[in-house]
């Protein structure tokens, strides 16, 4: 008999709250699994635990594989990295799956209209700004690195339509800002179409990021599978939530090779925590989505339908309803979820859990370097150099011209992208940084790094270079953008 132990960390805020309820809810079912609570979150952080987790805890993880997790507080502007998304980048949980769906007795607008909402949406959950790489590069410059990659693109857009085939979803779509971020989101939107061409029963479209937030709010059952680089979809997972009553009720799968961390969309919801009030539901569902994905889909099916009689009877917690005579605390919610199961039901779900979905340490698959077939060529067409500098354009571009070497030429000056020298707009106002673009001339073969560097150590003498970034042509192609205005 395989019994399957997983990972729970119960998190900081409503965390504890929620955890319990829907761990007394799993319970009552008879659910076939043993839970590990696990030391992780805020409090371990301030112990000194850089991850927000204990040694033992990541152990713990590392070798069930499963952690059903409560939300983790971050301070905001300053303090410590979210341990959120620590977790979800440290175990390469690369697809944030959350599924945003009409819940009857969720009083909603579209409800209401009559207009049910069936959308999942994959988030790619480790790269775009998500490193928290950033940097002051002067004192009134913040700069944040964005990373979109090409094996990091093709993971989540690989699994966006293995769960669309399963899901038997006709359609998918990507949103992206590919206009404005050619090279980021460009590489987000061909790695889409590149995978696409792998599934040809599922419609594959595209639309740009601002166009979906309108037509998700006007005609929300247009969209089925939805997919988007982290960011994005992390600002349009809570506008779906919004959709279907709040974010009481968005659940969320981060799906790994290895590790999968099943949680609410939702944060730990300071204001409202210790007060027994938050809404467990978000929690609920997301555990299903674990049974599910450890084949114990009839648990799934009795807990969700005990869910559904608990809204259609109007029960609710104080996020929403309106009728003050069946407004619960998180407590009896769960209490209420547990009075609707069928019990007689699922005595006859199977009470293990398949061979399959217990891993045995042998088979983790270990880090290994994500890496496509290289390009034909690679040439350095020349440099960036971002730097420090109150004068005016033509002054800087004359402290260049003084070092440039002959086989090189000052291209550009920009000014928070915007070209500002050799044309531009006596208008653009500037800050104390420019980005000057040294480039090789015509005819000149690729630049080496030597020279680069040499280059470097002249341009210093003039002026403070905050950070450099080569100029590379792969295949022939400019790899670097243009200046606004260029
Ligand atoms: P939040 O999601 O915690 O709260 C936003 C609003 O929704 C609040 O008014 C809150 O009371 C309400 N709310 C959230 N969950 C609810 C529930 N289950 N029942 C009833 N009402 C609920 O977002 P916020 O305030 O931006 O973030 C609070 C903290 O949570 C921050 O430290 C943030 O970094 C963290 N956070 C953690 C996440 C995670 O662990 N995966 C995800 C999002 C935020």
């Amino acid at each position: 008999m395989h019994h399957k132990t997983i990972a729970v960390a119960k998190g900081d805020g409503i965390g504890p709250e929620i955890m319990d309820a829907v761990l007394s809810i799993l319970n009552a079912a008879g659910v076939p699994l043993e839970y590990h609570v696990i030391e992780m979150g805020k409090s371990w952080y301030e112990k000194g635990f850089s991850s927000g987790m204990t040694e033992e805890a990541k152990a713990t993880i590392e070798e069930l594989g499963i952690l059903l997790k409560g939300p983790m507080e971050t301070p905001k502007g300053k303090g410590m990295k979210s341990i959120n998304v620590t977790a979800r980048k440290m175990w390469s949980t690369y697809a944030n799956h959350r599924v945003f769906k009409t819940l009857n007795g969720v009083d909603t607008v579209f409800s209401r209209a009559g207009i049910p909402i069936d959308i999942t949406l994959i988030r790619e959950n480790i790269e775009d700004t998500y490193g928290g790489i950033e940097h002051m590069l002067t004192n009134d410059v913040a700069l944040c690195r964005r990373f979109i990659t090409r094996p990091g693109s093709l993971q989540a857009h690989r699994y966006t339509f293995e769960m669309a085939r399963k899901k038997g979803a006709k359609k998918v779509t990507c949103g992206h800002k590919a206009n404005i971020m050619k090279l980021t989101d460009g590489l987000f939107l061909e790695c889409f179409y590149e995978v696409a061409k792998d599934y040809p029963e599922i419609q594959a479209n595209d639309i740009i990021v601002d166009d979906l937030a309108m037509k998700l709010v006007v005609r929300p059952n247009d969209f089925e599978v939805i997919v988007l680089t982290n960011l994005q979809g992390d600002i349009l997972s809570d506008l779906c939530a919004g959709l279907v009553g709040g974010l009481g009720f968005a659940p969320s799968a981060n799906i790994g090779d290895n590790i999968s961390i099943f949680e609410a969309v939702h944060g730990s919801a300071p204001d409202i925590a210790g007060k027994n009030i938050a809404n467990p539901t978000a929690l609920l569902i997301s555990s299903c989505m674990m049974l599910r994905f450890l084949s114990l889909e009839a648990y799934a099916n009795g807990i969700e339908n005990a869910l559904h009689a608990t809204l259609m009877q109007g029960y609710h917690t104080s996020d929403f309803g309106s009728d003050p005579a069946k407004k619960l605390n998180t407590t009896e919610f769960a209490a209420a979820v547990v009075k609707n199961l069928d019990l007689t039901a699922l005595k006859n779900a199977p009470r293990e859990v398949a061979a399959t979905t217990v891993r045995s340490t042998a088979e983790i698959i270990p880090n290994h370097m994500m890496v496509s077939a290289p390009p034909a060529t690679a040439e350095v067409n020349g440099v960036d150099f971002f730097v420090e500098c109150t004068e005016s354009p033509s002054a800087l571009a004359a402290r260049f011209d003084s070092v440039i070497p002959s086989e090189m030429e000052l291209i550009m000056i920009s000014n928070r992208g915007t070209q500002v020298y050799p044309h531009g707009s006596v208008l653009t106002e500037c800050i104390n940084q420019y980005r000057v673009r040294v480039e090789r001339k015509a005819g000149v073969p690729s630049v080496s790094s030597d020279q680069i560097f040499a280059l470097g150590a002249a341009v210093a003498t003039q002026v403070k270079i905050c950070s450099m970034e080569w100029l590379m042509s792969y295949n022939g192609q400019r790899s670097y953008s243009l200046a606004q205005g260029q």
